[in-house]
């Protein structure tokens, strides 16, 4: 293996500690930031994410709050609780995990939530500032992307940076901060014709398809710069993840590279805590 190991925890670690300070100083001040999460039906994964979101706010010192609805929930129900929280003055991020059960709609939900609220960064208008170049909330783990470039010494400028995917969660958000920090950006997809030539131009190859382990080496222009957002549980293994990207025979290619689990994924949470402290300085003027 040739390539740089990106250290995610290491640097969620320190995004935290920085968190924890911002948090502890604006109690003093009398704002204690508040996070309410929004959990609908009993999906596994899930519930696993929400749970690590509400104790990660608690431990850093804020108000968090994990709400529980049912699987049947109607729309009117979960709209009710993000209106409630809108007018909660302690409540300073809403987030609404995804999916929804079958039969709601999740669009219209983030687009109740007040969008100084939204710690996600999915209300249309946080969608607008971003792509506008505006100040406003910024989804996570795009963010903790910029992040990890940043705290290895990663300047996007000039250089070609190639997304592979186009969710609104990740691929789409990550094409607006890649241009926003002035690199050259393609977003690839499941209709791309050349993909692994495409790959092969990139400096900076962001894999976010949700296919296990299809980015090989073959993909990647040496010493190119390597993350991987995937989450794929491998077949046969009860609890072992792996990401987009066949991690051994990229490392031999790639100059930096994330690894899954403890590259990206560690990033989304402190990214949200982050968020959190922000939409509450946003609220009260901070
Ligand atoms: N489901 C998977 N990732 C996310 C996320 O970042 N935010 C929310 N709300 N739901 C998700």
């Amino acid at each position: 293996m040739s390539a740089t190991v990106i250290d995610g925890k290491q640097v969620a670690a320190r995004v935290q500690e920085e968190v924890a300070r911002e948090v502890a100083q604006l109690k003093e001040e009398g704002l204690t930031p508040g996070l309410a999460v929004v959990l609908v039906g009993d999906d596994p994964a899930s519930q696993v994410y929400t749970a690590n979101k509400e104790r990660t706010a608690r431990e850093l010192g804020m108000h968090s709050v994990l709400h529980k609805l049912p699987a049947t929930a109607s729309q009117d129900e979960v709209a009710e609780l993000v209106q409630r929280l809108n007018r909660d003055p302690a409540i300073h991020g809403i987030l609404v995990q995804s999916p929804l059960p079958e039969g709601l709609d999740i669009d219209a939900v983030v687009r109740l939530i007040d969008p100084l609220k939204d710690v996600d960064g999915f209300h249309p208008e946080n969608v607008g500032r971003l792509w506008l170049g505006q100040d406003g909330l910024v989804p996570c783990t795009p963010a903790g992307v910029m992040r990890l470039l940043q705290e290895y010494g990663v300047d996007p400028k000039g250089k070609h940076a190639v997304i592979v995917g186009r969710s609104n969660i990740v691929g789409k958000p990550m094409a607006a901060l890649l241009l926003r920090a002035h690199a050259t950006v393609t977003v690839c997809h499941s209709r791309t014709v050349d993909l692994k030539e495409t790959c092969r131009r990139a400096d900076i190859l962001v894999a976010a398809v949700g296919k296990l382990q299809m980015i090989t080496g073959e993909y990647i222009k040496p010493g190119a710069v390597v993350i991987d957002v995937g989450i794929n549980p491998v077949p046969g293994y009860k609890r072992r993840i792996r990401g987009d990207v066949d991690f051994d025979s990229a490392a031999e290619v790639a100059s930096l590279i994330t690894p899954v689990p403890g590259g990206v994924g560690p990033m989304t949470i402190a990214m949200l805590m982050a968020n959190t402290v922000k939409a509450a300085r946003l609220q009260c003027g901070r």
